[in-house]
């Protein structure tokens, strides 16, 4: 029987089947399968009995550690993401939508770096864009004297063996999606693609200890297009995130090796590219219009750093036979749910309400800390009566409509003071717990219904 050359990959999860199919069974997504050629990467026709390996060394736990040793970017919010600094041999993934400013981002990390002291090598290779339209680039960026080497190429073998002869600091790819290996017969772009270029370059990268960074198309869902194997083939993976009709840029931290994740920098686009934003509370509160209901400080806490956001909720009375629930920002189950639960313990008419809440400046919160501001705001609405205009609110509410101690509430309240704030609802301190030292009005409140005084 003639052997079979040609597989079938979910091009979502990586899964391989011997037919096409309209469905990946593993992942459950429709239309993601596609031919690809067996043998692609490397990664089939091994025979174990046949190799001959060489016989590893274990080793104890305990042991001389190598110092890692971080090469500062010269931005200080890339920095902190990647945890202090870019880590020799380290490979860093780099997400986001399609004109959100990851080759901008790149393009002055890369500058910046190439005109350090010592002179690091730094090498730009755009698979993307032709020399002339980087240098352009560079130009509105005013970076063009900077000494960063720069190619337009999409050829892996041509990529590999360049880099092998140099000693380069830092290489960025722009994009993996656009790379190409011979040896692999499905298009750029394709999984065995991606895996298979990503595996060269990921293992030079190890062998000559420089940091490589790999710019990652995100599909429609918001996941790096490609394999879901690539985010573990690599030690960091940044989502460069914002919402287009805003200036601000959020570089997320969501997996890193060498740090802390959920992590955040933020960044202002402007005319003369990215701007480090030091003070990200002053600048997400800076439209707040005070005096107005349904307007509620958040004090939240974003990887290591606090943040203040302001939270916007707009109750109205509904023309639909289901009310309807719009969310930006924040998660639509746990609104549902907070809902349900001032409607139960609180005694509020919620079901003939529209919903509609907003976290103003385009950031994302994931935070269950976030609840209890949320609450306030939507009944600050829905009461019609604004709530203290230098009031920071946090904590987390459970279903018995109780509200719950939430991480590092002195750094919240810290943050909040340094920004002019003067009062805060905070949950119940316990007795284990240090008191906060700041100069503000701290109400503690334990449950819900006790929320309802404040807007009386
Ligand atoms: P780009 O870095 O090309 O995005 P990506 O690589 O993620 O696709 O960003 C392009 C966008 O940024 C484009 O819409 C123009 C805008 N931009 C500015 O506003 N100011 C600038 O200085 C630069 C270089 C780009
Ligand atoms: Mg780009």
């Amino acid at each position: 029987m003639a052997k079979k050359d040609k597989q079938y990959v979910c091009q979502n999860c990586g899964s391989v089947y011997p037919r096409w199919q309209g469905k990946c069974d593993a992942c459950g997504e429709w239309n993601t399968i596609e031919e690809e050629a067996i043998g692609g990467g490397g990664f089939s026709n091994f025979n174990p009995k046949k190799s001959k390996g060489n016989i590893i060394d274990f080793v104890a736990l305990s042991g001389a550690q190598e110092h890692l040793n971080r090469l500062s970017t010269g931005i200080k919010e890339l920095d902190r993401v990647c945890g202090g600094g870019l880590v020799s041999g380290s490979v860093i993934l780099v997400g986001g939508d399609p004109g959100i400013g990851k080759s901008t981002l790149l393009l002055q990390a890369c500058a910046k770096i190439a005109e350090q002291k010592n002179s690091p090598e730094v090498y730009y290779i755009s698979g993307e864009e032709a020399i002339d339209q980087v240098r352009l680039r560079a130009k509105r960026l005013q970076l063009e004297q900077s000494p960063v080497k720069l190619a337009s190429s999409t050829e892996i073998k041509d990529i590999v063996a360049t880099l092998e002869k140099s000693k380069p600091a830092v290489v960025i790819i722009d994009s993996i999606q656009t790379m190409y290996l011979d040896e692999v017969e499905s298009t750029p772009g394709s999984v065995s693609q991606v895996r298979a270029c990503s595996y060269e370059l990921i293992k030079l990268a190890k062998r000559k200890g420089f940091t490589l960074f790999l710019v990652g198309h995100v599909t429609k869902q918001g996941a790096i297009a490609g394999p879901r194997v690539l985010e573990h083939m690599v030690d960091t993976v940044l989502y460069f995130e914002g919402e287009r009709g805003h200036h601000f840029r959020i570089l997320r931290a969501v997996k890193n090796r060498y740090g802390a994740t959920d992590e955040i920098g933020v960044f202002e686009m402007q005319d003369q590219g990215l701007i480090e934003v030091e003070n990200p509370s002053a600048l997400f509160l800076a439209e707040r219009q005070g005096n107005i209901s349904g307007s509620c400080v958040f004090a939240g806490i974003e990887g290591s750093r606090p943040v203040l956001v302001e939270i916007q909720a707009l109750v109205s009375p509904t023309g639909y036979s289901s009310p309807k629930r719009a969310v930006v920002g924040w998660d639509s189950n746990r609104l549902s749910m907070l809902l349900a639960v001032l409607e139960a313990r609180c005694g509020m008419n919620l079901s003939s309400q529209d919903v509609y809440l907003n976290i103003a400046g385009g950031l994302r919160i994931s935070e269950p800390a976030a609840d209890l501001a949320v609450a306030m705001a939507v009944i600050s609405s829905l009461t019609n009566k604004p709530l203290p205009a230098d009031m920071v609110v946090f904590g987390e509410i459970g279903l018995s409509g109780e509200i719950r101690a939430v991480s590092q509430p002195s750094l919240r309240l810290k943050e909040a003071f340094k920004l002019g704030f003067a009062s805060a609802i905070t949950p119940p301190t316990h007795s284990k717990e240090k008191k906060t030292n700041v100069n503000m009005n701290i109400h503690e409140i334990g449950n819900v219904q006790r929320l309802i005084n404040w807007f009386n």
